[in-house]
C-alpha cells in the first residue's frame, strides 16, 4: 500500500475542503455518492467536524436534522435531501408521509432511527462556543433554548417508545437502527427474517457506486432489510404496534450505553444552561437506568457486553466492537472494566499481531465470522475509533484517548478519509471521502 503521509495541516485542509464538497448548503451528505442524504448519526459527528471550522455552520447542520424529528419524538435515521435520488431505500419506499402522521410534513425521512450521539455534538459545539466571541455565544445559547425540548423529547422517546418495560437497554427493530448494518452480531437475528412472497420487487443502488460487492451486505442480507422495511410500513410506523409485529427484535447494548452516556452529557448541559429541572432529573435518571441495562449485560468473566435477542429469548455472544460499550458509559466494577480494556488492549482486539494500526476493527480478527473487507464484520471504522477516543477522554483516561487519536491519525494520514479500512493492509474500503471521517479528523487535530 503506498503511503502518501500528508501533513497535519494539509490533512485538515483537505478534510475541510472534503466536507465543504459534501455540502449541500444546509446539511451534509454522509458521502458524495453512495450516501447522497443526511444520515442521523453522521450527521451529529459531522457537527462534530464542522465545529472547529464553523460554530454557525455546524449548528445549521444539527438544526437541518432536528426539523426532520417526528412529532413523536424519533429522529429518523435518514433525511432526505430535495431532488437527490440515486440512494435506495428511498422515499418512495418508506412512504413516511403516506403510512403516519408522526413523519414531518416539509421533508421526507426515513421511518427508522439511528444510534442517540447528538448530544456529544452539543456539548462540542458549546465547547468550542465558549472559546470564540460574544455574537457566537449568544447564537449557540439561542439554539440551546430553540433545540432543548427537542433534545429532551429525543431522547424521551428512546426511554419510553424503545425500552417500555424499563430493562435499560434500547430495542432495535432493524439492524440498520444499530448504524452497524451486518454487523456478525446481527446473524442470528436475521435467519429468523423470512422475507414474504409478497416482497415487492426492488434495485440496490449501493453496488453503482462501490466497485467490489463483496465490501458491502450481500443480496439476501438486502432482501431482509427490505422486508423489515415492509414490516414496518404495515405497522404504520406505530411504537406501540412494532414490538408485536417485527420479525427482529434485539436489545442493543452498544446503542444503549451511547444512550446511557448521551443522557448524563444532555444533563450536565441542562445544569450548566440552567434547563427545566425535572429534564435534568428524567436525563439523569435514564443515564443511570441504561447504564445498569448495560452492565447486567455484560460477562462476569472479562467485561464483555452482550445484545439481547427478544425473539429467540437468547444473549448474542459475538466478539465485535460492541463488546466495549461499558467502557463508553461506566458503571462496571473495577475488577471486570480491568478485564475488559485487556481484552480491548489485547490480541483479540487493538493488541492483534497483524494490524496496521491500533485501532478496533468492528469484528475480532480471530472470530471465525470475521471478514477484513466486508463493512461491519471486520474493518475499522474510523468514526468508531473517534467515539471510544472521546469516551476515553472523558472517562479520564487521557493517554488512552490520546494513543487512539494517534493511531486514527496515522491511519488517516492517507487522505481518502474512507469509510473503512482493511485492518491489517490498511487500505481504504467503501465509499471515499466520507464526511464522519473527515469530521473525526478535524476533532483530533483541532
Ligand atoms: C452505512 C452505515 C451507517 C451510516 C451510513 C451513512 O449505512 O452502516 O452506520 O450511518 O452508512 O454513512
Amino acid at each position: 500500500m503506498p503511503h502518501v503521509g500528508f501533513t497535519s495541516t494539509q490533512l485538515s485542509a483537505r478534510a475541510a475542503y472534503l466536507l465543504r464538497g459534501n455540502d449541500l448548503g444546509t446539511m451534509t451528505t454522509a458521502a458524495p455518492k453512495l450516501y447522497p442524504h443526511m444520515w442521523s448519526w453522521d450527521a451529529a459527528f459531522v457537527s462534530v467536524g464542522l465545529a472547529p471550522l464553523s460554530v454557525e455552520r455546524a449548528v445549521m447542520e444539527l438544526d437541518t436534522l432536528l426539523s426532520a424529528q417526528w412529532s413523536n419524538g424519533m429522529i429518523p435515521h435518514i433525511v432526505f435531501a430535495n431532488g437527490m435520488d440515486g440512494y435506495f431505500p428511498g422515499p418512495a419506499r418508506w412512504e413516511c408521509s403516506v403510512v403516519t402522521d408522526k413523519a414531518p410534513g416539509l421533508v421526507e425521512t426515513s421511518g427508522i432511527t439511528q444510534p442517540p450521539v447528538h448530544a456529544i455534538a452539543v456539548q462540542r459545539i458549546l465547547d468550542h462556543a465558549r472559546r470564540r466571541g460574544r455574537t457566537t455565544r449568544a447564537m449557540t445559547n439561542e439554539f440551546l433554548d430553540r433545540r432543548w425540548g427537542d433534545l429532551v423529547r429525543w431522547h424521551r422517546w428512546l426511554a419510553r417508545a424503545r425500552d417500555p418495560e424499563g430493562r435499560g437497554r434500547i430495542t432495535i427493530f432493524h439492524g440498520w437502527e444499530s448504524g452497524m448494518d451486518n454487523s456478525p452480531r446481527w446473524d442470528a437475528a436475521y435467519a429468523n427474517v423470512v422475507p414474504g412472497p409478497d416482497l415487492p420487487p426492488y434495485r440496490r443502488a449501493d453496488l453503482e457506486h462501490v466497485v467490489d460487492a463483496s465490501m458491502r451486505p450481500s443480496n439476501l442480507e438486502y432482501d431482509r432489510y427490505i422486508w423489515l422495511l415492509e414490516q414496518m410500513k404495515r405497522a404504520g410506523y406505530d411504537d406501540t404496534v412494532l414490538p408485536k409485529v417485527m420479525d427482529f427484535a434485539v436489545e442493543d447494548v452498544f446503542v444503549s450505553a451511547i444512550f446511557a452516556v448521551a443522557c448524563d452529557v444532555l444533563a450536565t448541559i441542562g445544569e450548566d444552561y440552567a434547563k427545566p429541572r425535572s429534564d435534568v432529573r428524567d436525563l439523569r435518571a435514564w443515564a443511570d437506568r441504561f447504564r445498569s441495562g448495560v452492565v447486567a449485560a455484560s460477562s462476569e468473566r472479562n467485561g464483555a457486553a452482550a445484545d439481547y435477542d427478544l425473539r429467540a429469548r437468547r444473549w448474542i455472544h459475538t466478539e465485535t466492537i460492541a463488546n466495549f460499550a461499558p467502557l463508553l458509559c461506566g458503571g462496571l466494577p473495577r475488577e471486570r472494566e480491568r478485564a475488559l480494556l485487556r481484552l480491548f488492549d489485547g490480541p483479540r482486539f487493538c493488541g492483534h499481531p497483524d494490524l496496521r494500526y491500533a485501532v478496533p476493527p468492528s469484528n475480532s480478527p480471530i472470530s471465525g465470522d470475521f471478514r477484513p473487507r466486508e463493512y461491519w464484520r471486520g474493518p475499522v471504522w474510523p468514526v468508531m475509533t473517534w467515539l471510544f477516543s472521546w469516551a476515553f477522554a472523558r472517562r479520564g483516561w487521557p493517554e488512552r484517548a490520546a494513543r487512539l487519536r494517534e493511531e486514527g491519525l496515522r491511519q488517516a494520514e492517507d487522505g481518502a478519509f474512507a469509510e473503512y479500512y482493511e485492518p491489517f493492509t490498511g487500505e481504504p474500503l467503501g465509499s471515499m471521502q466520507q464526511s464522519w471521517t473527515a469530521a473525526a479528523v478535524l476533532d483530533w487535530l483541532d
